[in-house]
C-alpha cells in the first residue's frame, strides 16, 4: 500500500497503532532497510519509511555533503522542511494524522532525524538515532519539552565518532529534550545490543 507522495517510500500499516515509526536509512541505503529493525524495535506501530532524495553520490541520502561530516547546510535545511512536508502528507494520506511520530534514523538517517528536531520542526515526540552526529547547530535552540531520545553510539565509530554524540545530547538536552545514551563498544555498524538498547527505549515511549 503505497500512495504518490513527494518521496518514494514504504508505508506498512499496523491495525490499531498507536504510534507512527518513521525509518530513515543511511547512505546509500533504501526504503526497505529498516523495516524488519522497525518492527523489531515498536511492533505493532505503523511504518512509514521514505528513500533520501539526494543522488549527489550517486546513492540515496537524506541531504548533500561537501565530504565525510561537512554537509552541505542549505541543503541540508531544505531537503529537512521536504521530508517534513512529506510526512505531513503521508500522515494525511493513510489516515494517521493523530498518531504521534518516533523517528528512527541511522547513521545520514539519524542526521537528519537530529536536524528534524534541531529545526523545531515540532514533527518528532521521540527518536532512536542510531551512530549520529550534530548535522547543525541551530541559532536558536528549539522547544523540545517533553521529546524523547536515545542516542545509539559507537565507542570507536570513526565515522560518526563518539565525542559527537556527546555534543548532540548537550544541544538536544539544553533543548529540553530528555535524553538517553547507549554506547555499543564497536564502530559504525549496528550490533544486537543496539537494538535491545532502542527495544527498552520504546517500551517506555
Ligand atoms: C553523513 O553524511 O550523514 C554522515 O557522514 C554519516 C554517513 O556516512 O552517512
Amino acid at each position: 500500500m503505497t500512495a504518490a507522495l513527494s518521496h518514494i517510500h514504504r508505508y506498512v500499516p499496523a491495525p490499531g497503532a498507536q504510534r507512527l515509526l518513521l525509518l530513515l536509512h543511511g547512505t546509500g541505503g533504501s526504503e526497505h532497510d529498516l523495516l524488519e529493525i522497525g518492527a523489531a524495535v515498536m511492533p505493532g506501530a505503523a511504518l512509514l519509511s521514505p528513500r533520501g532524495k539526494s543522488m549527489d553520490e550517486g546513492v540515496p541520502r537524506f541531504f548533500r555533503r561537501l565530504k565525510e561530516g561537512v554537509f552541505d547546510l542549505p541543503d541540508l535545511h531544505a531537503k529537512t522542511a521536504e521530508l517534513a512536508e512529506f510526512v505531513r502528507e503521508a500522515k494525511a494520506a493513510y489516515g494517521v494524522a493523530d498518531l504521534p511520530v518516533t523517528a528512527l534514523g541511522y547513521s545520514n538517517g539519524a542526521n537528519v532525524a537530529a536536524s528534524l528536531l534541531l529545526s523545531g520542526t515540532g514533527l518528532l515526540d521521540s527518536a532512536v538515532l542510531f551512530r549520529p552526529m550534530v548535522p547543525f547547530v541551530p541559532e536558536a535552540l528549539p522547544q523540545l519539552q517533553g521529546v524523547q531520545v536515545l542516542l545509539a553510539s559507537g565507542e570507536v565509530d570513526g565515522i560518526c565518532r563518539p565525542e559527537e554524540s556527546v555534543r548532540l545530547a548537550g544541544l538536544l538536552e539544553q533543548s529540553g529534550a530528555v535524553v538517553e545514551q547507549y554506547w555499543a563498544p564497536v564502530g559504525h555498524g549496528l550490533t544486537q545490543g543496539d537494538i535491545l538498547a532502542s527495544q527498552q527505549f520504546a517500551a517506555r515511549l
